[in-house]
């Protein structure tokens, strides 16, 4: 049974909260999964009557929850809640806190989840602590922090620096939720659930491995944090570089979310450090142009508001890695992340090595197709497979098809990545959490590059919107024959 709690959100005002912690905690209200005492206190800084912030919650809802409002559940979800008023500069906001939380009608486990503007976690936590509210003599505390967790490797230590004196790693929950959706956590059920992948999984049979996360939507309203952070730190340092780690880890002890962390800290570990002579081989960057995204016209990520004129803020990133260990060495990890790309996708797409000889001709082309697996993760959430058959009729000439495996059929029920965190946060599960050492190990991967785009502030290439990446990124390439896999299905 799932022990009750007070959950406490800071920043319930926000755009998280609108669009992803209030609707999720209502999923999970419908599906009956939050415990029946828990309670759920909202802080903002805007005042608002209880009866106000219920009908706000409501409007959010009926915005943003994937099914219409039922009377039941959202009079049960309002009663958990309470809206708490207080600028977070001031201390009697604590001291008014603490006394509410002290209330016996609150379970005295607590979860505080920050969902403010990265730069005062650390004083939040603080403040937390100096009223006592951190204290674990009867209960336990947990304190969430939102991504992004610094935005180089000095900064991610000075953040940690503040955290730690006041909170223990084992309740730091740092949220990726990348980590939450259903099909990253497939990469690790596809490669530790079935035995046929891993006698091939190594550098004697993988040619490359290509980590895709790509969008259509451009920069949009979010100018202000876009500009001073860019593709590599917004995407790469984080939701790449943990899919990398979950596609290259060794099989952990078990589960336990000690033993799942430490092997992916490890492959994080034995990646090679870009020298600064290797960044321009190993890393390209660009921006977006103005385009057509599916037949409309969008206009150049400088033409966007809020968006310097002059601008070398990238939103495309691409990083040649290697894991320089007995499993994968040699074997290049191409990561890439692009705005206003051809198509929106996510997906890990791993390439086979040739055959040792080649016995059958192939239809039309010289080199036959190696065998690509590709772990799809969105749009399709999905497992393809391709092999080469014989093409039917008398000629011994093979071709390539493609064995695709949907996961996701129409009866499985749709739940967000912030729901099944949100559960792991109230049961105590951290493995889908970062831990401190994964955050720093990612930094060190991804400074080398930071530091020499950061002193090339005159020029960045652009590619068209709604197109995919220019040829020049190809210099990344390890391999003559290597390219950007775009799509599911193979390029024509
Ligand atoms: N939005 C996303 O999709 C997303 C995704 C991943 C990570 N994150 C991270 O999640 C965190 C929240 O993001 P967001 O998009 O929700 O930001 P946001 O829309 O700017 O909301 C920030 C919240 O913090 C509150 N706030 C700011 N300063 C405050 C103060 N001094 N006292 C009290 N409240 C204060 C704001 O209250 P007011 O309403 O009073 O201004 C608002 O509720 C950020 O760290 C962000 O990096 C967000």
């Amino acid at each position: 049974m799932t022990e009750s709690c007070t959950l406490i959100i800071f920043g319930a005002t926000g755009n998280l909260a609108q669009r992803k912690l209030l609707p999720a905690l209502y999923h999970l209200e419908r599906a009956d999964l939050l415990p029946p005492e828990m309670r759920i206190v909202c802080s903002g800084r805007k005042a608002h009557s209880q009866s106000d912030w219920l009908a706000y919650v409501q409007q959010v809802l009926e915005q943003h929850a994937r099914e219409p409002l039922s009377g039941d559940d959202t009079d049960r979800f309002a009663a958990r809640m309470v809206y708490h008023q207080g600028d977070l500069a001031d201390p009697a906001t604590f001291a008014g806190m603490a006394t509410l939380l002290n209330d016996s009608n609150y379970p005295a486990n607590r979860v505080f989840y920050v969902s403010l503007p990265p730069a005062v976690y650390g004083d939040v936590v603080e403040a937390l602590d100096r009223q006592g509210m951190l204290e674990e003599s009867d209960a336990w505390r947990r304190v969430v922090i939102e991504k992004p967790f610094g935005c180089d490797r000095e900064s991610a230590q000075n953040l940690q620096r503040k955290l730690g004196r006041h909170l223990r790693e084992d309740q730091t929950y740092r949220i990726d939720h990348y980590m939450g959706k259903a099909m990253v956590q497939n990469v690790l059920v596809s490669r530790f659930a079935n035995l046929m992948f891993e006698p091939l999984w190594n550098r004697n049979y993988i040619d490359q491995v290509q980590i895709t996360r790509t969008e259509q939507l451009g920069v949009g309203s979010r100018a202000g944090f876009y500009e001073g952070t860019g593709a590599l730190r917004d995407m790469l340092q984080s939701h790449l570089m943990q899919l990398m780690a979950l596609v290259a880890m060794e099989p952990p002890v078990s589960m336990d979310a000690d033993e799942l962390r430490d092997e992916k800290v490890k492959v994080l570990k034995t990646v090679r450090p870009i020298h600064h002579d290797a960044v321009h081989a190993q890393a390209y960057r660009a921006q977006y142009g103005a385009g057509r995204v599916d037949g409309e016209a969008v206009p150049a990520y400088l033409e966007e508001p809020g968006v310097d004129p002059h601008s070398v803020t990238e939103t495309y990133a691409a990083l040649r890695l290697y894991v320089d260990n007995w499993r994968w060495r040699g074997v290049p990890f191409y990561l890439r992340t692009g705005k206003r790309m051809a198509e929106a996708r996510t997906m890990v797409a791993i390439s086979f090595k040739q055959p040792p000889k080649h016995f059958f001709r192939t239809a039309h082309i010289e080199r036959p197709p190696p065998n690509w697996l590709i772990m799809s993760i969105a749009p399709e959430e999905s497992l393809r497979l391709e092999i080469s058959v014989k093409e039917p009729g008398l000629a011994m000439k093979t071709r390539q098809i493609g064995l695709d495996a949907p996961f996701r059929c129409e009866h499985h029920a749709q739940t967000d990545a912030y729901e099944g965190l949100l559960m792991d946060l109230i049961e105590g599960d951290r493995s889908l959490f970062l831990r401190y050492d994964e955050v720093e190990w990612a930094w060190r991967i991804v400074d080398p590059v930071l530091g020499v785009w950061a002193t090339e502030r005159d020029f960045i290439p652009t590619h068209p919107a709604g197109q995919w990446e220019p040829e020049e990124s190809y210099r990344i390439f390890d391999k003559a024959h290597h390219r950007w896999r775009h799509r599911l299905d193979p390029e024509p």
